[in-house]
């Protein structure tokens, strides 16, 4: 196998989630539905709200600084800057660049990447090929999302699933023979899936009468494919490396549905103990789900150097994908 010139390293998390709480009671109180059933249909309890009106950059500084502050890493020092979002300030400019400033990554350069829940994992995948390939050595990576700027508050469809929040992960380069680092990935799409899970009147394409720029999903379709392919794509990208659920500490998933979580620790044969679990709290955060995720392993003493951990997500696109790596920087 050809060794790469530096191993790709996660070495830090960071995370940002606002004060608010939103409670199922609260939105039982507001559209047709329950305590029982969103927590029997979701898992969810509550989520978070910024103020709003707030910006994404916002909570995306928040979490960065967070992050770098753990790493114990300036910000003079980042080569680069990937916000992953589906809600970032303005079309233009990026989100990433107001970041840059910010937090005074004053040789970063910086962009957006757009790929909804499978966002942070296009995020992690960019910026360990750039850096296996000595293009950069040290980049943060940014998921962050307030969703609650493009939801319809009184529809039940969706206003129950989801929360705001930020995740940051600081990934350095390494290397080539290191023992922790990004070991193996892999990404899908299917665009045929385009129409299920949507934010229409946002872009160059003409609106249907009667739609607004807020999410729409076809939860049972989406659902369907969810569960198919986070379970096809974990399994595989395990197998690919010749490795099975038993090898892996932690299985990290997309939070979109308790349900959808199980049927993936399921098919892997990986006990529910192992598969790290937030949406309780915090509902599905889109492109944060998988660093605010990791910080919870990280906070509940699960994560540590050499930890092996699956990520994997599924998302609007459709767009999935999923990835093996050991934490931590080397010695
Ligand atoms: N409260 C009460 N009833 C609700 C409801 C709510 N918040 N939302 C929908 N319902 C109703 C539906 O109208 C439907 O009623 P009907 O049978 O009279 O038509 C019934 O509950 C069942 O709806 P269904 O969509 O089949 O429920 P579900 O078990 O599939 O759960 C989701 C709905 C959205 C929770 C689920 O489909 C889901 O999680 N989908 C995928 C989410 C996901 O992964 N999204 C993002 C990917 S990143």
């Amino acid at each position: 196998m050809l060794q790469p010139r530096a191993t790709a390293q996660c070495v830090a998390v960071g995370t940002f989630l606002p004060e608010r709480r939103l409670t199922n009671a609260e939105l039982s109180a507001r559209v047709d539905t329950s305590d029982e059933w969103i927590i029997s249909r979701t898992g969810i309890r509550e989520r978070r709200l910024v103020e709003p009106g707030t910006p994404c950059s916002v909570i995306a500084i928040a979490a960065g600084h967070d992050c770098l502050r753990n790493a114990g890493v300036g910000a003079e020092t980042l080569d680069g800057i990937i916000v992953a979002t589906i809600t970032g300030d303005q079309r233009m400019p990026a989100t990433a660049n107001v970041v840059q400033h910010a937090l005074g990554a004053t040789k970063a350069w910086g962009y957006d990447l757009l790929n909804a829940c499978n966002g942070f994992l296009a995020a992690l995948t960019t910026a360990a090929s750039m850096i296996e390939a000595g293009r950069a050595k040290r980049i943060l990576i940014i998921g962050a999302d307030v969703m609650s700027s493009i939801i319809d508050h009184h529809d039940r469809n969706t206003c129950i699933l989801f929360g705001d929040g930020a995740g940051a992960v600081l990934m350095e380069a390494g290397p080539g023979d290191a023992a922790v680092g990004v070991r193996g990935w892999e990404m899908h799409s299917d665009g045929a899936g385009a129409n299920e899970l949507i934010v229409p009147c946002t872009g160059s394409a003409p609106a249907l009468p009667g739609q607004k720029p807020v999410v729409y999903q076809n939860g049972r379709t989406v659902f369907a494919h969810a569960v198919r392919r986070m379970a096809e794509v974990a399994e595989h990208c395990l197998t690919s490396q010749g490795l099975a659920g038993s090898d892996v500490d932690l299985i990290i998933p997309h939070q979109a549905n308790i349900r959808i979580i199980e049927a993936t620790a399921e098919r892997l044969h990986v006990p529910m103990s192992q598969v790290v679990v937030n949406i309780d709290r915090v509902g599905n955060t889109t492109a944060a789900t998988l660093p605010l995720a990791l910080a919870q392993a990280a906070a509940d003493g699960r994560l540590v150097t050499g930890t092996r951990i699956l990520l994997v997500a599924f998302g609007g696109g459709f767009t999935w994908g999923a990835c093996y790596l050991q934490w931590g920087r080397s010695a």
